[in-house]
C-alpha cells in the first residue's frame, strides 16, 4: 500500500496539522507493515506556480508537445502519476486567509491535468481517475467555522475548494477533519478540540487498515 502524505503548514516547528497528519501516518503504520510513504512538505518542495508556457503545453497533445513542453510539464506529469499509483492520499493544512495556503494551490493546479488526472468525454463532460484512493484532510483552523455553530461558517473558502478540486479529479468520498477553533485563549478548550480530532483519526485508521486487508471471497 502507498500513501502521498502532503503537509502545507510552513511551520517549521510547532504545526498542528503536521503533527496531526504525522500521528496519523504512524497509526496507519501500525496496521499497514509495507506502507510506503511518499511525502510533500509544499513549504519546501513547492510546486511551481502555473505559466503562459505551461498553459501552452497542457493543452497541446501530447503527442504533439516540443522537448520544451515536456520538459516545461514534467514536474506536474511526475506529480500527477506519484498521485495516482497513491492508495491512500493524506493532505494537511492550516487554513489560511479563509483558505489554503498558496503552496497547497499550487500543489493542486499542478494536479488538475486533462488526460492525466481528469478525462474530457465526447459529450463534454468530465471524468476523474481518482476512483480508487481513499482521501483524508486534516485542515486546522484558528477560528471555528463549523456550520451550525459558528456564525461565521459562510466565510470557509476552504473546505468547499478542496471538495470542488478533488471532486473533479475523481475523489469523490473525501474525509475532512477540520480541527477548530484551535487559536483558543482557553487551552482547556483547546485541549478538547485536539482530543476529539485524534479520535477521529484513529478510527480513520482503523476504517482503512481493515479496508486494506479486506480481500474479495472468491
Ligand atoms: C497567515 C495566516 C493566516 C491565517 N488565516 C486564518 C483564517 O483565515 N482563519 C482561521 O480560522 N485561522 C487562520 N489562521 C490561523 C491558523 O489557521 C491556525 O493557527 C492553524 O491552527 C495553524 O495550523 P499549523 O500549526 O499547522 O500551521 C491563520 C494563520 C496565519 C499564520
Amino acid at each position: 500500500m502507498r500513501v502521498m502524505h502532503v503537509d502545507a503548514s510552513p511551520k517549521r516547528v510547532g504545526s498542528t496539522s503536521k503533527l496531526l497528519s504525522a500521528y496519523f501516518i504512524a497509526q496507519l503504520q501500525k496496521g499497514m507493515t509495507d506502507l510506503e510513504v511518499d511525502y510533500i512538505d509544499t513549504s519546501i518542495q513547492t510546486p511551481p506556480h502555473l505559466t503562459h508556457d505551461f498553459i501552452e503545453a497542457m493543452y497541446t497533445p501530447a503527442t504533439l508537445r516540443s522537448r520544451a513542453m515536456q520538459a516545461t510539464l514534467s514536474y506536474s506529469d511526475n506529480l500527477c502519476a506519484r498521485l495516482l499509483m497513491s492508495d491512500m492520499l493524506v493532505f494537511a493544512m492550516p487554513m489560511y486567509n479563509f483558505s489554503m495556503p498558496s503552496s497547497f494551490k499550487a500543489l493542486i493546479d499542478n494536479l488538475v491535468r486533462p488526460d492525466l488526472t481528469f478525462c474530457i468525454n465526447k459529450d463534454g463532460s468530465t471524468s476523474g481517475k481518482l476512483t480508487h484512493q481513499r482521501m483524508l484532510f486534516i485542515t486546522t483552523r484558528g477560528a471555528d467555522f463549523r456550520v451550525g455553530i459558528s456564525p461565521w461558517s459562510n466565510m470557509d473558502a476552504l473546505t468547499p475548494a478542496l471538495k470542488s478540486s478533488f471532486s473533479f479529479m475523481g475523489g469523490d468520498a473525501p474525509i475532512f477533519v477540520d480541527v477548530q477553533p484551535l487559536d483558543n485563549h482557553n487551552p482547556i478548550e483547546r485541549h478538547e478540540v485536539l482530543a476529539q480530532a485524534y479520535l477521529k483519526l484513529d478510527a480513520i485508521a482503523l476504517q482503512w487498515i481493515a479496508n486494506s486487508r479486506y480481500v474479495l471471497p472468491a
